[in-house]
C-alpha cells in the first residue's frame, strides 16, 4: 500500500494506491490530525460488496481505468495512430513530492505510455492545482484526458453550474444528484457565455456563509468536459479535461489545463474567496502591483462606430471631470470600419477618421491625465477584409461555414497568421502610447481545436512579453471567455455586455464566487440601457458599478446636472476605497430576503468592510428583514454607518437607527440579529460602511 497526504489548516487531501496501481483519493476535507495513520485510513475506506456485484469494488482512481472494470466514465480514451483503441492499464514508475505538491507518474509498457498527476496545494489561497500528462513513445489520437479525478461526497444532495448567454451571464444551476452522470460539454472553441467551466458541489445544508462545499474550476479558453457522475455502487467522481477529441493530430505529448480544486467548510464564500484569492494574487500577473486600478471610461455604447476626433475630445473631457483615469478607444478605429461587416484584421488607423493618426485625440487624452486604452479583435476576420483578400485560406473552417458577426477566426495554430497579426499590433503599440488593450472575441469557432487556443495564447505571451506595461481586458461580447487560463494573460475581464445595473447585480454576485472586484470590469451606463431598455436611476446604477472595477460607458453629454453630482461623489467614494477594495474579499450574504441581493466586502485585515445591499425587486413583505452579516470578530465592537442615507425615499417614515446616523454594534449581533436597514425602493442599493473600533 502507498499513500500520500496533502494539508493545509483548511483541509487533507490523502491518495492511497494498492500494490501498484494508481492511486484513488480516499479523503479529501476538513483537516485529519497528523498522527492519522494512512494505511488504515485506506482499509477503512474500502467498500463491501454483495451479490450481483465484482468481487473487489474497482477503484475510482485519479485516471480510472477501462481496462480494471471501472463501472463509470474512464479518466483516459486513447487510439493507436492507426485508430485502433487502446486501452491502458498503468503502474507505479516514480514519484516527486514535496511538502506542498506531488508528481506520481505511472507507466503502461505495453503501449508505450507514462502518465503523469501533478497535484499541488496552496496554503494560503487553500487552493489544489492538478494537471495530467500523457507522453507515448508513438503518436497517438487523443479522445479524452481528464484532469486528476476528485471524488464528490455521497453526503451531498445538489451541486451547482454555471451557464449564461449573451447579456446575461454567470447563470447558476443547481442540480439533484442521481444515478448516472451530469455532463457539460462545451463544443464551440471559445469559453462561451453559455459555459464557465466551474462546478460547486454542496454539502448537506450548505449555504453562503455556511455549511461544506468542494469548487472545481478548469483553467482553460477553449471548451471543456466536466463528468460528474454517481456510479451504480454510490460513489461519486468529478472529472475536468478540454472538450473531447479537440486534438485533430496524433501527438506524443498531451497535458490537462490546471483544474482547479478548493475545500470549504464555511460554505459557499470559502469557496469564493480562495478562488478570488487566487486570481487576484496568483495567477494574474499585474504589470504594476502598485498602481490602484484606473477608473475606465469605454467610449463604445456613447459613439459605437461613429468616431469623430472632436466629440471623442468632449466626451473625455466630460469623462475626466467624472473622475475616469483611462479612456479605452473601442472598435471603429481601423480599416473602414463603419460597422461591424468589414475590416476585422486590417488593423491600421483609418485615416478618414483619424487624418493625422491617433496622435490628436491621444495628447489630449494624456493632458487631461488619462491613459489610453485601444480595442482589437485579433483573433478575427471579415471576409470584407483587406487581409481576407490577399490570404483568404487564413481564416479557419470552411468556406461555407456560418458566419458570426459577419465573421470569420483566422487559423491561430499557424505561425505565418500569428506573425501577421503580431506585426500589425506591434506597429500600432509602438508608434503609440498605448497602456491598455481590450482584446475581444466575437464569435465562436467554427469547430474546436485545441491548437487555437493554444495560439491564441502564443500570440498574448508574445505581446507580453513585448509590452510587458501593456494591460489586457478579456472581452468576448462581453464574458465569454472568462476563465483562469486566459486570466494568466490578462488584468480584466468585461464580464457582460449588459451595462443594466440590475441584471448585473445578480450576475456580480454570482461570478463572485470565482472571481475578485480587482479583475471585474463594471461600468456605468447609460441611462436607458442599450441592451435591456430598462430605465434606471443614476444611483443604482453608481453603486452597482462601484461593487467591482468601475468604469462608465455612456455619453457624458447626456448626463442630467444632478446625475453628474451623483456620479462624481460615487467615484470620489470608490477611488477613496479602492486601496483597500481591490483586494478586499467578497462575501455573498444570506439574505433573508429574496429580493434583497447583498455582499460584503470584508479588507483583508478586518477593520473594515462594507455592505452593498441591492433591492433586486419588490419584497413580499412589508418592511426589510434584517440582513446577517459574516465573518466578523464576535466580540469585537464595529461603528456602522449607512453612507447614502439620504437616498432615503419619502416612504420610509420610521426611524431605523440607521437613519439617523453611525451606530455601533458588536460583531455577534451584526451576525446573529443583522442590519435593519430602512425600507426602499425596488432598484436601489443600500451602502453600508463598517470600521472595527
Ligand atoms: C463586443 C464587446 O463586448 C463590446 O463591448 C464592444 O467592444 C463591441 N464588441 C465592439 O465591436
Amino acid at each position: 500500500m502507498q499513500t500520500w497526504r496533502l494539508d493545509d489548516d483548511r483541509q487533507t487531501l490523502v491518495l492511497a494506491a494498492r500494490r501498484a496501481r494508481l492511486p484513488e483519493v480516499i479523503y479529501w476535507g476538513a483537516p485529519l490530525p497528523s498522527n492519522e495513520t494512512l494505511e488504515t485510513l485506506a482499509e477503512a475506506h474500502r467498500l463491501d460488496v454483495t451479490g450481483g456485484m465484482l468481487d473487489e469494488n474497482p477503484d475510482l482512481s485519479i485516471c480510472p481505468e477501462a481496462v480494471r472494470t471501472f463501472p463509470g466514465q474512464p479518466g483516459l480514451i486513447l487510439r493507436s495512430h492507426d485508430g485502433t483503441p487502446l486501452l491502458p492499464k498503468f503502474c507505479y514508475a516514480s514519484e516527486e513530492t514535496t511538502e506542498q505538491s506531488l508528481a506520481l507518474t505511472y507507466a503502461d509498457a505495453d503501449n508505450g505510455l507514462t502518465y503523469t498527476a501533478k497535484i499541488a496545494l496552496d496554503p494560503e489561497t487553500h487552493v489544489l492545482t492538478l494537471t495530467s500528462e500523457i507522453n507515448a513513445a508513438t503518436p497517438v489520437h487523443l479522445h479524452w484526458l481528464s484532469a486528476p479525478v476528485l471524488p464528490a461526497p455521497q453526503n451531498s444532495a445538489e451541486m451547482i453550474d454555471v451557464s449564461g448567454r449573451w447579456c446575461g451571464e454567470f447563470q447558476l444551476n443547481k442540480t439533484a444528484w442521481s444515478p448516472g452522470i451530469r455532463y457539460r460539454e462545451n463544443r464551440t472553441g471559445r469559453t462561451g457565455h453559455e459555459h464557465f467551466p466551474a462546478l460547486i458541489v454542496l454539502g448537506a445544508g450548505a449555504t453562503n456563509t455556511q455549511g461544506e462545499a468542494w469548487g472545481f474550476h478548469y483553467g482553460w479558453s477553449g471548451g471543456h468536459r466536466m463528468v460528474a457522475e454517481e456510479l451504480p455502487d454510490g460513489r461519486r467522481q468529478i472529472q475536468f479535461g478540454h472538450a473531447a477529441r479537440m486534438e485533430p493530430a496524433p501527438q506524443t505529448h498531451f497535458k490537462t489545463a490546471p483544474l482547479y480544486a478548493v475545500y470549504s467548510s464555511d460554505g459557499l464564500n470559502g469557496v469564493a474567496v480562495s478562488y478570488q484569492r487566487q486570481v487576484r494574487d496568483r495567477i494574474v500577473t499585474w504589470p504594476h502591483a502598485d498602481r490602484p486600478r484606473p477608473v475606465h471610461y469605454n467610449c463604445w455604447e456613447a459613439v459605437y462606430f461613429d468616431h469623430k476626433l472632436d466629440v471623442l475630445k468632449d466626451i473625455a473631457d466630460r469623462a475626466a471631470k467624472l473622475g475616469a483615469e483611462r479612456f479605452v478607444l473601442d472598435d471603429g478605429w481601423f480599416g473602414n470600419r463603419d460597422d461591424d461587416t468589414q475590416s476585422l484584421s486590417d488593423w491600421e488607423v483609418d485615416p478618414r477618421k483619424y487624418p493625422e493618426g491617433l496622435h490628436p485625440l491621444i495628447d489630449h487624452i494624456h493632458s487631461l491625465d488619462m491613459a489610453f486604452g485601444i480595442w482589437f479583435e485579433p483573433e478575427m476576420i471579415n471576409p470584407n477584409s483587406n487581409l481576407f483578400r490577399a490570404h483568404p485560406d487564413w481564416a479557419a473552417g470552411s468556406e461555407d461555414q456560418i458566419l458570426g458577426r459577419q465573421q470569420m477566426a483566422l487559423d491561430m495554430s499557424r505561425d505565418d497568421v500569428r506573425d501577421f497579426i503580431y506585426n500589425r499590433m506591434n506597429a500600432i503599440l509602438t508608434e503609440y502610447p498605448i497602456d491598455y488593450i481590450k482584446w475581444d472575441h466575437n464569435r465562436v469557432l467554427p469547430m474546436p481545436d485545441a491548437s487555437q487556443t493554444r495560439g491564441s495564447y502564443a500570440l498574448i505571451d508574445r505581446l507580453r512579453a513585448d509590452f510587458p506595461d501593456v494591460e489586457i481586458e478579456s472581452c468576448a461580447s462581453g464574458g465569454a471567455r472568462i476563465d483562469f487560463g486566459i486570466l494568466q494573460r490578462t488584468q480584466r475581464v468585461w464580464l457582460s455586455d449588459s451595462n443594466d445595473a440590475l441584471e448585473r447585480l445578480q450576475m456580480q454576485h454570482n461570478a463572485a464566487l470565482f472571481l475578485p472586484a480587482a479583475i471585474t470590469g463594471s461600468h456605468v451606463g447609460p441611462r436607458i440601457c442599450h441592451t435591456s431598455g430598462r430605465h434606471l436611476d443614476i444611483r443604482f446604477r453608481a453603486w452597482v458599478a462601484a461593487q467591482r472595477h468601475m468604469g462608465f460607458e455612456m455619453d457624458p453629454r447626456e448626463l442630467t446636472a444632478d446625475e453628474v453630482s451623483v456620479l462624481t461623489e460615487v467615484t470620489a467614494w470608490w477611488k477613496h476605497n479602492r486601496h483597500w477594495m481591490t483586494t478586499a474579499d467578497i462575501l455573498r450574504l444570506d439574505s433573508s430576503d429574496p429580493a434583497v441581493i447583498a455582499e460584503q466586502q470584508a479588507a483583508r485585515d478586518g477593520t473594515r468592510f462594507v455592505v452593498f445591499a441591492g433591492k433586486a425587486t419588490t419584497s413580499t413583505q412589508i418592511v426589510p428583514r434584517p440582513l446577517r452579516l459574516t465573518r466578523l470578530d464576535r466580540d469585537a465592537l464595529y461603528k456602522v454607518t449607512l453612507i447614502n442615507r439620504t437616498s432615503a425615499s419619502t416612504l420610509s417614515r420610521g426611524t431605523p437607527a440607521l437613519k439617523e446616523g453611525a451606530v455601533t454594534l458588536s460583531g455577534q449581533y451584526l451576525m446573529s440579529h443583522g442590519l435593519t436597514l430602512p425600507w426602499s425602493f425596488p432598484e436601489t442599493m443600500w451602502v453600508v460602511e463598517g470600521e472595527r473600533l
